[in-house]
């Protein structure tokens, strides 16, 4: 079979099953880059059930690129809160004021101009210049990983083959509809090889695929997978007279930097605190960590940072992870 036929058969199955998403438009029609960049980015990590209700918020308030531009950052973090990753909301942020500033709003359509904005890897680069200019990038990520190696029947662990993957990945790339065809085979990933259970049937490169009716379909691709490091700590809920707590805002450069958050430590801070017996596990990419909930009466802040209503916390943007304490601790 070749691959213009391959591509054929999976253009047509898209013109016919793909999915209606609200960032995504069909028929050749051009998109609006800005649309297409606040989406992969909030697609990076996350999943489209997710990313849906917080994309169509996020646009009302920032319907262009202008509006995020002139934002503020910590306004940025409040549409964001719920998302996680956090750094990919700073990165927008930047991204915007530079497409502004530098490039007078004006979308740079190179690689090598891309690349050098924040929050940019080698899939967002071409997921970004396949969908939003058409240009002829082939997109991998794991759900393409799976159809790929399902497809030839590759079977050896998948960071051993990265290249030849990426070559038969962009083999089969139908550059003259690029964009179409990233979405199309995104799809496929996400509706027809599936994880489990796969639905062949429905698959249009059913009568090619190398894995299709083998025991091991399902084990195909071959993942390493990475352990995740666990952590342990404690996380303070600090009360005034009045019933306000403490916040503080997260300095220390990294992933939560900018964030509010209760003061937390994988050491004890406060050997007065009441242990709630209430504990949060939050995941990061490598880190399991697991916070003990303890509660504590101070009048004066502990350390910088404030007190506030509890009514009024949804004004600071939250973590996941600080979201979770509070929300768990609330409902006990
Ligand atoms: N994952 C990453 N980008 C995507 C997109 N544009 N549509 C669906 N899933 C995606």
């Amino acid at each position: 079979m070749s691959k213009t036929n391959l591509s054929t058969l999976l253009l047509k199955w898209y013109d016919l099953n793909g999915r209606d998403l609200p960032w995504r438009v069909k028929g050749g029609a051009h998109p609006d880059p800005y649309v297409i960049l606040v989406s992969e980015f909030m697609l990076q990590q996350t999943t489209v059930k997710t990313v849906i209700p917080y994309f169509e918020r996020f646009m009302q308030r920032f319907p262009n690129i202008e509006s995020l531009a002139q934002s503020d950052l910590e306004e940025v973090y409040l549409y964001w809160q719920g998302l996680g990753y956090y750094t990919r909301a700073r990165s927008l942020h930047n991204t915007a004021q530079i497409i502004m500033n530098d490039y007078k709003g004006n979308f740079p359509q190179t690689k090598q101009e891309i690349l050098k904005l924040k929050g940019f890897g080698p899939y967002t680069v071409a997921s970004f210049l396949a969908l939003a200019f058409n240009q002829p990038e082939t997109v991998i990520d794991g759900n393409v990983t799976r159809i790929i190696c399902r497809l030839y029947h590759l079977t050896e662990p998948t960071d051993k083959i990265t290249d030849k993957i990426r070559r038969l990945a962009e083999d089969l790339t139908d550059s003259a509809h690029a964009s179409d065809y990233a979405s199309a085979i995104m799809d496929l990933g996400a509706l027809i090889c599936i994880p489990k259970n796969p639905l062949c049937n429905q698959c249009p490169w059913n009568n090619y695929c190398q894995s299709k009716n083998l025991p091991d379909l399902e084990k195909i691709p071959n993942k390493t997978k990475i352990s995740k490091t666990e952590k342990n700590g404690f996380v303070y809920l600090i009360f005034n007279n009045k019933k306000q707590i403490f916040i503080r805002k997260r300095t220390e450069p990294g992933l939560l930097t900018g964030l509010y958050e209760f003061p937390w430590s994988e050491t004890p801070l406060y050997p007065n605190a009441l242990n709630t017996n209430l504990n949060i596990s939050h995941v990061f990419t490598h880190i399991k960590l697991t916070l003990n909930i303890q509660t504590l009466h101070k009048n004066i802040p502990p350390t910088e940072g404030i007190f506030v209503n509890i009514n009024e916390l949804s004004n600071y943007p939250l973590s996941t992870l600080m979201k979770k304490v509070i929300n768990i601790w609330l409902k006990k």
